[in-house]
């Protein structure tokens, strides 16, 4: 008994070790963008939070600056991550840090974007919970 179950410990761990050498090992194409931004997906991304935040996105207040479904508008740039105004990488911490904290006037980029972007993106109301939402479903539409 002692002995095949340390057996079968034993084969588990070169199954798991296997496994583990495998991930590891890059395919042909890892390299490309989609592969490295699949394997990069954050853990508050879960379908829930992007539901959630859609209907915030696209229901509340961001689609007023920044477009329905983030495509831009007159106030407010894209937000498609071709090119960030911004933001540096486009990462999941860094959209919901500048939720949290808005765009001042005095820091935006484009003189055209004439209102700034207000604390919690300008919904004092916005919960933690909320922002941590609507930046899942901002992030998956720089990363489909
Ligand atoms: C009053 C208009 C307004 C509203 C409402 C607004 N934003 Fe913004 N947002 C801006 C402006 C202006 C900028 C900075 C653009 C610039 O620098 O030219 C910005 C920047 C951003 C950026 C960084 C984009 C980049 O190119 O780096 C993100 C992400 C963002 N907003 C998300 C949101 C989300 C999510 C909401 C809703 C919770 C929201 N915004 C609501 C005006 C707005």
């Amino acid at each position: 008994m002692q002995k095949s179950s340390l057996l079968q410990d034993v084969a588990v761990g070169i199954a798991v070790f296997v496994l583990a050498a495998c991930h590891s090992s890059k395919p042909v194409g890892a390299g490309s963008p989609m592969m490295a931004k699949a394997a990069a997906k954050p853990a508050d991304v879960t379908p829930a939070n992007v539901a959630m935040g859609d209907s915030l996105f696209n229901r509340g207040n961001c689609q007023r600056c920044h477009g329905l479904l983030g495509v831009g508008g007159t106030g407010a740039p894209a937000l498609d991550g071709k090119k960030w105004l911004q933001l540096k990488t486009g990462s999941y911490d860094e959209i919901v840090s500048i939720v949290t904290t808005g765009v001042p006037a005095a820091n935006i980029k484009d003189p055209t974007h004439k209102n700034p972007m207000g604390a919690r993106g300008g919904r004092a109301a916005l919960t933690d919970p909320q922002i941590k939402a609507v930046a899942a479903y901002v992030w998956t539409l720089s990363h489909q």
